[in-house]
């Protein structure tokens, strides 16, 4: 068995869209082509901004869907060609939590039903040892005996994304695929919440692939960070490296955007204008030349492709 919880190597995923009824048929890359790998007891962060293709990308991780090119390894086994058993197996060592916990529980079952669920599915455990496994692991989130008998709309935001990080880690899966889990929380919930992911991952060793738009989010939990663009990873590295001296243009914009994080560059300062371009109609060469204020002409023709430069890999002809 792989070392390794994740290995993505080229993973893309392209919608067929229509453009209306007359019209041909265009593709979305919403996703085009990123590589990573993911250790255990290791979060990975994923950050851009809306439309970069996260969710595509948590999608294929916890195998939604299929992807339409280049291959995801889940510890070591291709997710595309396992057996049914197998992707089953894998399926249950990736869970997901999502940004509105609400949305994801169900509203008329109790909490304890809720997350007794995947054990009842998943494992031959009598009703006691079901229920003794969530007692544990709601003890664990911060939810008391009592709140298991209750329904989610009983809680507030904060706990019932206690109990949807209790329902996702109630196999005790190796990846936990987490799509902006505190951007819906107040702030002074989330602190809490990132908190909580760190502990559950220094317990079980589990790794995280976690999605966030925000930069101050991802420094408090990352160990490695990828930033996309358009669906493609524009940088990627240990986090000490990239709020360290971040080097690809993109990544300095957003990191002179988050005033906390002002301290991490200090270059000038790199403002982006313009919008992000239609994923149906990207920029030629490098997707993000057309807003970056160190273009060349190059840039226009050239796709950059991801390189090692100073500790970390990224996509840029002028760094
Ligand atoms: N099923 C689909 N069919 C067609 N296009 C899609 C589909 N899913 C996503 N897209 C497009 O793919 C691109 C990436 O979408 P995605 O939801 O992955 O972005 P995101 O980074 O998660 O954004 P946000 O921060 O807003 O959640 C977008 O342009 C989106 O419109
Ligand atoms: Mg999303």
């Amino acid at each position: 068995m792989s070392e390794l919880l994740l290995q993505a190597t080229d993973l893309a995923r392209h919608y067929s869209v229509s453009r209306g009824l007359f019209k041909p048929k265009a593709t979305v890359k919403a996703l085009n082509g990123v590589s990573f790998t993911l250790a255990p007891k290791k979060t990975l962060a994923v950050v851009g901004e809306s439309g970069c293709g996260k969710s595509t990308l948590a999608r294929q991780l916890t195998l939604i869907e299929p992807p339409t090119h280049g291959s995801l390894k889940i510890r070591g086994t291709d997710a595309a060609t396992a057996e049914p058993a197998t992707l089953q197996r894998l399926r249950r060592d990736v869970q997901m939590v999502f940004q509105n916990p609400f949305a994801s529980l169900n509203p008329r079952k109790t909490i304890e039903t809720t997350l007794a669920e995947p054990l009842l599915i998943n494992t031959p455990m009598t009703a006691a040892e079901r229920r003794e496994r969530v007692a544990e692991l709601a003890t664990k989130v911060g939810l008391r005996p009592e709140h298991l008998r209750r329904y989610p709309h009983m809680f507030s935001g904060g706990q019932r994304q206690r109990i949807a990080i209790a329902r996702a880690m109630i196999l005790n899966p190796g990846i936990v695929v987490a799509d902006e889990p505190v951007s819906a929380l107040d702030v002074s919930i989330q602190a809490q919440i990132l908190n909580l992911f760190m502990d559950l991952q220094d317990e079980f060793g589990t790794g995280y692939v976690f999605i966030s738009h925000n930069l101050s989010v991802v420094e408090h939990v990352a160990d490695e960070v990828m930033v996309m663009y358009l669906g493609a990873a524009v940088e990627i590295g240990e986090k000490r490296r990239l709020f360290g001296a971040p080097l690809h243009p993109y990544t300095r914009a957003l990191m002179s955007a988050t005033p906390a994080l002002k301290r991490a560059d200090r270059r000038e300062r790199i403002v982006i204008h313009g919008e992000l371009p239609s994923p149906l109609n990207p920029p030629t060469g490098c997707a993000f030349h057309k807003r970056c204020p160190l273009a060349q002409p190059r840039c226009a023709d050239e796709v950059p492709l991801l390189r090692e430069v100073d500790g970390r890999r990224v996509a840029c002809h002028v760094v």
